[in-house]
């Protein structure tokens, strides 16, 4: 049956970002625990982690990023329809993040509000969820609010901490004025324990090892079904920009040399197609650290920035636990103001360093404030 109205034109309308106040080198994290700093820098390709003071948290992140991208988008506030948070620092197990921050908000009424958990995977799902609410036509005219927001801690002295960060990324989804995001997609899932926190443990249990060959085989298989029966060097050297989840810049591109392989590509051609369309999209992301759900769409975000119409890129969302799923998009018109840009460089420019003392000091206070103790709206 036909349907009664062609969908709206659909994608992202406008990005908000909001990245912590303060961070540290991983150098000083290096020092504090004894290890070589090449390790950190080259070994997993980290720069800086994004740290969280007291009494700032993914609430604060998720709020201020959705109050940028609403701020940026020109329709009326009481179009929105839909309101997905996609994050695993969730600060309650029944109450859903989204309404903290439509508490913050004023957003009220008919909203369907609600929190997306698939660990790193779950904004890219509130993503698509609000892209196929809209292109079904059950939204009719109502723009989705979509905000994936994190806070990345390992316990101390796990080989995960160099790799921590946190920041948010909000987008108003409507008209693809920034991107058109493709319907069609590919996903990959497969259950396993590589990466998992059980209720009421503060931080992450990790299978180090087994992560790394989970996220591999994810970013194969997805990027087999995207170029199907077509040639991989020509269906990809028509992409500007691969983006990837980043828990740490080193695994982007260990998956990068497994898709080659699995094309048969030779080195040379593996080192190109990083160089050229992987490694510049991964700038933010050194600056900011893993921050889970976020990770990718500041990639994203930051491959779209300055754009022109019609470039298109590819974003490869991984999650623990496991679950995928590689994405087309088209820049819009808007792409090329890149108006997000002055969020990260603003936040970036204002935030401090922490050395090694005051991060010790902050880990500290982190076990005196009770976890999951809900803020204030
Ligand atoms: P590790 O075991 O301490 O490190 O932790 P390593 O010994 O494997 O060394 C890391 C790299 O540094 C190696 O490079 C070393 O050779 C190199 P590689 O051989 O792999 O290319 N190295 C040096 N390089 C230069 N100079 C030196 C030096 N020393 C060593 N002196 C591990 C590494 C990734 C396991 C750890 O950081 C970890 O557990 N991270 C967290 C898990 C993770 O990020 N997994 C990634 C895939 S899963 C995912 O992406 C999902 C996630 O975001 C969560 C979610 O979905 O919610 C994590």
């Amino acid at each position: 049956m036909a349907h009664p109205t062609a969908p709206p034109p659909t994608g992202i309308a406008s990005i908000g970002i909001h990245l912590p106040p303060l961070a540290m080198p991983v150098e000083e994290l290096a020092g504090l625990r004894g290890e070589e700093p090449a390790k950190y820098t080259v070994g997993l390709g980290c720069r800086e982690m994004s740290l969280c003071p007291p009494g700032f948290g993914v609430v604060e992140l998720a709020e201020e990023a959705a109050r940028r991208a609403l701020a940026r988008w020109d329709g009326d506030p009481s179009r929105i329809g839909l309101l997905a948070v996609g994050s695993e620092s969730a600060v309650d197990m029944s109450r859903p993040l989204s309404a903290w921050v439509a508490d913050r908000l004023g957003l009220a009424g008919a909203v369907r509000s609600y929190e997306v958990k698939h660990a790193c995977y779950g904004g890219t799902l509130a993503l698509r969820q609000a892209l196929e609410w809209r292109l079904s036509g059950a939204a009719g005219d109502r723009a989705a609010l979509v905000i994936a927001a994190d806070v990345a801690l390992y316990a101390e002295r796990d080989p995960g901490e160099p790799t921590q960060g946190a920041g948010a990324v909000a987008f108003v989804v409507d008209a693809p004025d920034v991107a058109a995001i493709s319907p069609l997609s590919h996903p990959w899932s497969e259950p396993q324990f590589d990466f998992w926190r059980p209720v009421g443990e503060a931080f992450p249990r990790v299978q180090g090892p087994l992560s790394l060959e989970c996220y591999k085989r994810a970013a194969v298989e997805t990027f087999r079904a995207l170029v199907a029966d077509g040639d991989a060097a020509e269906v990809l050297g028509r992409l500007d920009a691969a983006c990837f989840h980043v828990p740490f810049p080193k695994m982007v591109k260990k998956a990068v040399y497994a898709v080659g392989e699995a094309f048969g590509w030779s080195e040379e051609d593996n080192a190109a197609f990083y160089a050229a369309k992987v490694e510049p999209t991964m700038g933010w992301n050194r600056r900011c650290g893993n921050a889970y759900t976020a990770s990718l769409w500041i990639a994203v975000a930051e491959a779209l920035a300055g754009l022109d119409a019609g470039r298109r890129l590819a974003a490869f969302s991984y999650g623990s636990g496991f679950g995928a799923e590689l994405l087309t998009l088209t820049a819009g018109p808007r792409a090329a103001e890149a108006a997000w840009r002055d969020d990260v460089e603003g936040d970036l420019a204002r935030r401090e360093h922490v050395d090694a003392a005051a991060y010790t000091r902050l880990r500290g206070a982190e076990k005196t404030t009770a976890a999951g103790e809900p803020a204030a709206g």
